[in-house]
């Protein structure tokens, strides 16, 4: 724990003892910015306003969110003799660079880094991320998430480092070190998600059930978040998903007993989005229990003026004690102290605004090195690796010249690049290739029918899953299981359209296995290189080709994939993940009965990576 989260204990009681209780309940506030004016952040003492994934002010531009968080500061630092100046701290979800902002470095999401597990590397992705963060004048990151992901139906299974706590464990330190620093003016606030358990429900449900005994859950799950408190992480969220049927939001034992007390968290617990309205039909209900568990910052997307209203009744009713209204309010006043909110110019004339690090080339290069470190090499028969950069390459694949299946989900759309926008300043593989190999020619249709032994000597076939993020990242035969699990939680459970019914990529995408039969028909051999945001059953498509690269979600530097294809660089990652060869069940079924390739394998052109 940071020493710093609690150097302004003497300030915080002053400003306490002056703060209105409606001022208080609005440090509790977390809304989104379509929700809520600059006016109205000051006329309800709101705390903290967020851009859900996808949400961002004018065109999207650093000047714009400048402007924004400006006008936001400017609105709850006016004086007023009505109330206690209590700076505004905005939040986002900058999982894998600023990804919500057009023109940011996007890095590859947490499974491809916890292929590569180089700490070193974690420490300046954090570092040029935070300091892209600043640039736009946001001082708050949900990130990182931790989850210990164990069962790939789940649709967040990217966003996990790999399927033991060891590997986030010895990176979460770095990335909350390299995001928070010194506490100074290049430190954003770290936020360890989602509290506690969000990778091991049962048949990989988002938002579903963990069912597991406090030594499974404490040793597979809340291991990675010691590391991260002892890095000092100034916040928390929790997570949507119960743990024995019953709702982490309204854990007491979890959030309050144990984290916070056992665990000795003094900072935030934030809820995760509209949380708490899982807990109960009857919002202040909902609010009640989420705020006696333990939770200290609500993050409330549309309706605030409701939770403040529900706030007074329940505190007017002695239903939530003065005494932990005051320790939410003192957690959150400890969080902008600890990040010197309240010494802080405006954030316009903050050190890193408006900086021209944002998307910078120093920046891609750290990008372009994490690719190159996360890339794992399945199969290279024939030693058909590396390519030869004068080799006549046809390169094909849906996902060849697309930099929305590059990056997935969380970028710049909460699902992922919109088609029409594209992503400033990335480079998809295709142009990566071109720009080296003179005789690379692109498959326009992406299939590969120009496949012809005597114009190719080889064929590199892009492929896997297009965009997807939280549950619409699910895969599941039927809702068998979340019918099951939805009767016997307690509350509600949020259900989205599951991306597929198979983690078969022939089932999912058999445009990918007819364009690698189309080129092997035509003796042009195959690299197939995968972008997934998890293992999938590729039994087919390993079979034909005779190169197989798992480059999972490698973000807007695409130049990282060339650069070992073409031998610049060397494989040097190893999976996180043991690799499924057919669809074995969930969970720990997957993980024993399953595996094609265990956790730890990696070939590299000298030869095997072990763990
Ligand atoms: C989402 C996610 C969480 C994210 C939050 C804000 O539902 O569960 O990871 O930080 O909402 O976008």
């Amino acid at each position: 724990m940071s020493a710093k989260l609690f150097a302004n204990e003497d300030t915080i009681d002053a400003l306490i003892v002056q703060m209105s209780i409606q001022q208080k309940i609005g440090q509790l506030v977390q809304t989104e910015r379509m929700a809520v004016s600059a006016e109205e952040v000051a006329q309800y003492h709101i705390g903290s306003v967020l851009s859900g994934g996808g949400s961002w002010p004018g065109d999207n531009r650093v000047e714009d969110w400048v402007a924004m968080n400006e006008a936001y500061w400017q609105a709850t630092m006016k004086p007023s003799a009505a109330r206690v100046n209590i700076p505004i701290i905005y939040g986002v979800d900058a999982v894998h660079g600023h990804n919500n902002v057009q023109g940011a470095t996007i890095f590859p999401h947490n499974i491809g880094l916890g292929a590569a597990n180089d700490p070193d590397l974690m420490h300046r992705i954090a570092q040029a991320t935070a300091r892209e963060i600043l640039a736009t004048g946001v001082d708050w990151t949900f990130a990182p998430t931790i989850a210990v992901a164990k069962d790939a139906h789940w649709g967040r299974m990217y966003e996990s480092y790999g399927e033991t706590p060891e590997i986030a464990s010895g990176l979460v330190g770095p990335v909350v070190q390299g995001l928070q620093g010194a506490l100074d003016d290049d430190s954003v606030a770290a936020c360890l998600k989602h509290w506690v358990g969000d990778g091991g429900t049962r048949a990989g449900i988002d938002q579903g059930d963990t069912s597991v005994t406090w030594d499974e859950l404490n040793e597979a799950h809340i291991t990675p978040y010691l590391a991260g408190l002892q890095a000092g992480a100034l916040s928390v969220m929790v997570s949507f998903s119960s743990w024995n049927r019953r709702k982490c939001h309204g854990h007491r034992f979890l959030i309050t007993d144990y984290l916070k007390g056992t665990l000795g968290f003094g900072g935030v617990v934030i809820s995760d989005w509209d949380g708490i309205d899982y807990l109960s039909k009857d919002y202040p209900e909902a609010i009640a229990q989420g705020l006696n568990a333990g939770i200290d910052v609500f993050m409330v997307s549309e309706n605030w003026r409701e939770f403040l209203r529900a706030m007074e009744d329940l505190i007017a009713a002695g239903v939530v004690s003065m005494t932990r209204l005051d320790d939410a309010v003192r957690r959150m006043l400890r969080l902008k102290f600890a990040l010197g909110l309240f010494h802080k110019p405006s954030p316009a004339l903050r050190k890193w605004s408006n900086s021209s690090c944002f998307g910078s080339d120093a920046h891609r290069q750290v990008a372009r090195e994490a690719v190159r470190k996360s890339l794992v090499l399945l199969k290279n028969s024939n030693s058909i690796l590396p390519l030869n950069r004068s080799a006549r390459i046809l390169v094909a694949g849906k996902s060849a010249h697309n930099i929305a299946n590059q990056c997935g989900g969380f970028t710049i759309g909460w699902q992922g690049v919109p088609s029409q926008d594209g992503l400033i300043g990335s480079t998809t593989i295709w142009e990566a290739i071109k720009a080296c190999a003179p005789n690379a020619q692109f498959s326009h249709a992406g299939l590969g029918q120009e496949a012809n032994q005597d114009l190719h000597d080889v064929a590199l076939v892009v492929i896997g899953e297009t965009p997807y993020a939280e549950g619409f990242g699910d895969i599941r035969a039927n809702d068998n299981a979340v019918i099951e699990t939805g009767s016997q939680v307690q509350g509600l459970m949020k259900v989205l359209q599951p991306y597929g019914q198979s983690l078969h990529l022939a089932q999912l995408h058999p445009e990918d296995l007819a364009c690698i039969k189309t080129i092997v028909a035509q003796g042009v051999p195959v690299v197939a290189v995968m972008l997934s945001g998890r293992p999938l059953v590729v039994t087919p498509e390993l079979a034909l080709a005779d190169g197989f690269v798992a480059a999972w979600l490698p973000g807007s530097e695409g130049a990282g994939v060339a650069d070992v294809l073409f031998g610049d660089a060397d494989f040097s990652a190893c999976l996180s993940f043991s690799w499924m060869s057919d669809e074995a069940g969930t969970g720990q079924a997957r993980v024993e009965a399953a595996n094609l390739f265990p956790a730890g394998y990696g070939l590299t052109y000298a030869g095997e990576v072990t763990d």
